[in-house]
């Protein structure tokens, strides 16, 4: 009997990419998601019309913080993975819809571990992000870093999650691990990230906006290489014991966080090259401040995933942002 997996999030951009891989295996996906109209809701229907088309592949749509939506579903199902990736995501966003946040992020995150209380998975795996990292400045961030000063509200109900997740590993013995993602990019990404809007802006011939005067950084993770890392972390199931100096395991529970990205750091202004050369364009550059709630740079500490997983494909920047360009293309027919 093939094993069986529940994904939150399975319309999103990661959530589509990493069901792909997950049914490409042999896995029963079960893919709950609210289609909700953060952006553009035909993206997400089309990434669910790919998934439609694989025979293990069982849609549902919902919101995760909809009271025992989530525990019938895994009383029923009886997943032995979870992956929840449905989210309220977007640093900006977070300033303007606050509450959608505090609903899909903190709300949602509850029902699920009141789901897996109650049905307990094999290995349950959550995302978190990079931006908890916050106005750290030491560099590359390590998972048992202190990140106690996060800039933005997204991220601030990201490390509420980590710490909900935490006591209830504690409390219910649920082996947990929680994601750190850094700027993931690719084919199907998503409309409200920085590579999309560039993209379709140098291709209309529109200027792009390019924050803190190009004096940014980022960890740009490509999504196979980021599906590679969840896929070989849900093997390494959380135990009692640390693997190594570098693990963030918790002293009390069978949880811990793990870096995915790419562990080198791009800078803005060569990224904007890679998207020039990709689309054969110029970009019409036109500098702003740094925007609030954003942070300068990110940088990942990769030697927890790597005790865990081994090293990980790290596609080149340049290849990345092509694989995109051409898949936006053909996608949008321009
Ligand atoms: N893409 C990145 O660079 C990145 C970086 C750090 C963390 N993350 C996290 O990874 C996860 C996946 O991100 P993504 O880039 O695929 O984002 P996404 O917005 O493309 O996917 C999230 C999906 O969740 C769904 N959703 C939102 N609220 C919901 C709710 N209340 N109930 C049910 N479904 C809901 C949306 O419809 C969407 O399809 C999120 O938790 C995000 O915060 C992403």
């Amino acid at each position: 009997m093939s094993k069986r997996a529940l994904v939150t999030g399975s319309a999103g951009f990661i959530g589509f990419h990493l069901c792909r891989r997950l049914l490409a295996e042999g896995w029963q996906v079960t893919g709950l998601d609210a289609v909700t109209p953060y952006y553009d809701v035909a993206l997400k229907e089309a990434r669910l019309d790919r998934l439609r088309e694989e025979a293990g592949f069982t849609e549902l749509r919902g919101r995760v913080e909809t009271p025992d939506l989530l525990r019938e579903l895994m009383g029923r199902e009886k997943p032995e993975l979870v992956v929840h990736l449905a989210a309220q995501a977007g640093v900006r966003y977070s300033i303007e819809a606050p509450r959608s946040y505090v609903e899909a992020n903190l709300v949602g995150t509850f029902e699920l571990l009141e789901a897996a209380r109650a049905h307990p998975p094999k290995h349950l795996m959550m995302a978190s992000t990079s931006s908890v990292y916050g106005a750290n400045t030491s560099m590359p961030y390590r998972e048992t870093d202190k990140a106690d000063t996060q800039m933005s509200f997204y991220a601030a109900t990201k490390k509420a999650n980590e710490a909900m997740a935490q006591s209830y590993a504690h409390l219910y013995g649920l082996p947990t691990t929680m994601f750190r993602f850094f700027t993931v990019y690719g084919p199907w990404g998503r409309p409200d990230m920085a590579l999309f809007k560039f993209t379709s802006a140098v291709l209309k011939g529109e200027p792009i906006e390019v924050y803190n005067h190009g004096d940014m950084m980022r960890d740009f993770t490509y999504i196979d290489d980021l599906v590679e890392g969840i896929v070989r972390l849900s093997q390494a199931v959380p135990g009692r014991e640390p693997v190594g100096t570098a693990d963030s395991l918790s002293p009390v529970a069978p949880w811990r966080v793990v870096n995915i990205g790419n562990g080198q750091p791009v800078k803005l202004l060569d990224f904007v090259e890679a998207i020039e050369a990709a689309t054969g364009r110029q970009a019409e550059k036109i500098m702003r401040p740094m925007q609030p709630g954003d942070v300068p740079a990110t940088w990942a500490d990769a030697t927890l995933i790597e005790a865990l997983a081994g090293a990980l494909p790290r596609t080149d920047i340049r290849d990345g942002v092509r694989r995109f360009v051409d898949w936006y293309r053909d996608f949008y027919r321009v």
